[in-house]
């Protein structure tokens, strides 16, 4: 079997990549190279070498990530958390800014203390990425999904299976609409923690062809305001929360205020505290449901 060097092809690719546009030629190159040779990406420099086949395969996946194909759309996951998920068309892929969200969420799991198994929400699940990353750090947890798109929910069916198959909690993944005065109404008064990362980008956004041409419109948009899901979203928070319990709203960057005043607006929160993102961006809203 011939074998030609790695290197060149991957500096071949960085070039590629970088007049095509791509904001990260080099670490996509070396993803797409991880990839075809089955191997994590620090394990690269331990693979020299590669068939004549797989430099075929990285020549075309290199190909089509130059064409704004998604990075995970060519590698089929994305992470989130301890865990992998698998995404491609018709599934909003999973950002690492969301991992705070994730983070957060872990955070008051463990603060909290719960004398009963936790019940934790995740509302517009998508690829099912919190949902499915908080059930894994927290095998006690009771975790519910919501999601409105039935291509988005096979996706999150699929890896809800795989996760389950690997030993998971499974969680419980509901066809519903967030806005909804029901949704997940035998929950009322009785969650404890509450994530969604809902469409928010603002309808006149410019965004980047990897995002406008391939995550799903209605994973994306939020109306003119980027706050069509959000605002009527709050009053099922309210509903869904008991007294004390907690809840994080991912956000477009220019509505932090916006959505602290949402909650602020309900009279049903304390607490309610913006966060950044490690860009300084606002990025997601936290507040406590109050007894009354
Ligand atoms: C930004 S994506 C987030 C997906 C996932 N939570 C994540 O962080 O990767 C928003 C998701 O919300 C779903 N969605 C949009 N409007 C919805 C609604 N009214 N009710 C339920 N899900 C909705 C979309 O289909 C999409 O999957």
């Amino acid at each position: 079997m011939s074998r030609v060097s790695l290197r060149p092809a991957v500096l071949e690719a960085v070039e590629r990549l970088r007049v095509a546009g791509v904001h990260s030629p080099h670490t996509d190159a070396e993803f797409l190279a991880a990839h075809v040779l089955g191997v994590e990406r620090p394990r690269l420099a331990l693979v020299p070498m590669l068939t004549v086949e797989q430099l075929a395969e990285f020549r075309k996946l290199v190909d089509r990530r130059a064409e704004r194909v998604p990075l995970q759309h060519l590698t089929g996951v994305a992470a989130m958390g301890e865990i992998d998920l698998a995404v491609g068309s018709g599934v909003f892929v999973p950002r690492p800014e969301t991992e705070l969200l994730f983070a957060w969420a872990l955070a008051h799991l463990e603060a909290a203390g719960h004398e009963h198994p936790p019940i934790v929400v995740d509302l517009c699940t998508g690829s099912g990425a919190l949902a499915l990353a908080i059930a894994h750090a927290r095998p006690d947890a009771e975790v519910y999904a919501v999601e409105i798109d039935p291509a988005a929910r096979e996706w999150a069916r699929r890896n809800a299976d795989r996760q389950a198959a690997q030993g998971d909690t499974p969680i419980h993944l509901h066809a519903g609409d967030v806005t909804d005065r029901n949704v997940l109404s035998p929950l009322n008064g009785r969650v404890d923690v509450l994530v969604a990362n809902p469409p928010y980008i603002p309808e006149d956004a410019v965004l980047d062809p990897e995002v406008a041409d391939h995550d799903p419109h209605r994973a994306l948009f939020g109306g003119p305001d980027g706050l069509s899901v959000i605002t009527p979203m709050i009053t099922t928070i309210t509903r869904l929360l008991r007294p004390g319990a907690v809840a994080a709203v991912e956000h477009d960057d220019t509505n932090g205020p916006q959505v602290a005043t949402l909650f602020a607006n309900t009279s049903r929160f304390t607490a309610i505290i913006e966060h950044p993102d490690l860009a300084g961006k606002p990025r997601f809203v936290a507040a406590r449901r109050t007894a009354n």
